[in-house]
């Protein structure tokens, strides 16, 4: 059943407790003593998919399709409410096939307005009909597509045949007229990845890469056939895919995510690249462990040491912190040289 796996994969995430690493420890930015700027006038906020966000985060596509899924949709959609950040629904293929759950995705339009970003979220295989009515079901204002194969691989009853996966984002891309982003789901969009999807006009990437949520020990955790334990090592970590991708063009949205956990995190995914950042399972940690209020506070938190790092390095604003310079050393400086 897919919605029983959807709740599994919440109860695995949680489990999970491999050690990844996304390198971000590998990138040093300098304190700057003399900075003199007020805390209070410090601006985090951005412009993505012509609207306004006050912080530079989405929290990323997770979950829909069971009663749980129903309850962490319609909390993350609040959070994202009042704090003023983007949301991605889960994947709506179990809603597709069953219009019963329909509503577990649908509760966040009775949170969220108009002023609010909310994107939907399928598989990169999907067809072109069931993108179509995946954004209608939601009203969403762009759509993520997610290339998952080691997930798939992994997972017992997913998909072994990513055939013309390229030519589908194509005509999507090309035919539908919401935004598209293209998105990893932990593994990591490489350099050459980011090519191909930038060649068939893809302007949205989403890198979710290794060093966060662990797909592969998520889905081995609900096998007992085949053993993945030695291959939880798989991806390419988060610093290494937002480095890479940016060396490519500045003419395209790059979301950085994948273990992104700290305000530190999100610093430095900006100062390597990133126009915004992405989280999921630590908020979901701390919503499922703690309640709203620890969520909330987890939020609060994390914009806070955002805007103090900013203020430590002398900038006032997202712009401004993109241009700050950086050194990469030990093993993200001799994964990235070529
Ligand atoms: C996910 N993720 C995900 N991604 C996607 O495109 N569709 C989906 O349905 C899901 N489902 C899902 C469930 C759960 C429980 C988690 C934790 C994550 C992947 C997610 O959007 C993100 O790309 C990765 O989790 C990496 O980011 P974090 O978790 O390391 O911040």
């Amino acid at each position: 059943m897919e919605n029983e796996r959807k709740k599994e994969h919440i109860e695995n995430f949680l489990k999970s407790n491999f050690k990844s690493n996304t390198l971000f420890e590998n990138v040093y930015i300098e304190h700057f003593a003399l900075t003199d700027l007020n805390f209070d006038e410090i601006d985090t906020s951005i412009e993505f998919l012509g609207k306004k966000l006050s912080f530079p985060l989405l929290v990323n596509a997770m979950t829909g399709g069971d009663e749980t899924s129903f309850d962490v949709n319609e909390d993350l959609s609040r959070l994202c409410k009042n704090f003023n950040l983007a949301f991605e629904v889960g994947s709506q293929k179990v809603a597709l096939k069953d219009e019963e759950l329909v509503e577990t995705f649908t509760v966040v339009n009775d949170v969220l307005d108009k002023k609010n970003i909310l994107i939907s979220n399928l598989s990169a295989l999907s067809s072109f009909d069931d993108v179509k009515k995946s954004i209608e079901m939601i009203n969403a204002d762009a759509i993520s597509l997610h290339l998952n194969p080691a997930q798939e691989i992994v997972q017992f009853e997913g998909d072994r045949n990513f055939f013309g996966i390229l030519e589908n984002i194509e005509n999507i891309v090309k035919n539908i007229d919401v935004p598209v982003i293209v998105k990893e789901t932990g593994c990591g969009i490489s350099k050459k990845t980011c090519e191909k999807l930038l060649s068939v006009g893809v302007k949205y990437i989403d890198v979710s890469g290794f060093g966060g949520t662990n797909f592969i020990e998520i889905e081995d955790l609900r096998r007992t056939d085949l053993d993945f334990t030695n291959i939880y090592s798989w991806g390419i970590p988060t610093a290494k895919c937002i480095i890479d991708c940016r060396k490519i063009s500045d003419d395209f949205t790059l979301i950085g995510s994948g273990g992104i956990k700290t305000g530190e995190d999100i610093v430095k995914a900006i100062v390597l690249g990133s126009d915004m950042v992405a989280i999921a399972g630590e908020i979901l940690r701390y919503l499922i462990h703690g309640g709203y209020k620890f969520a909330e506070d987890y939020l609060k938190s994390l914009i806070y040491q955002t805007k103090m790092i900013m203020l430590l390095l002398g900038v006032k604003n997202i712009e401004e912190l993109k241009k700050v310079e950086y050194k990469t050393f030990g093993k993200l400086k001799d994964i990235c040289e070529y």
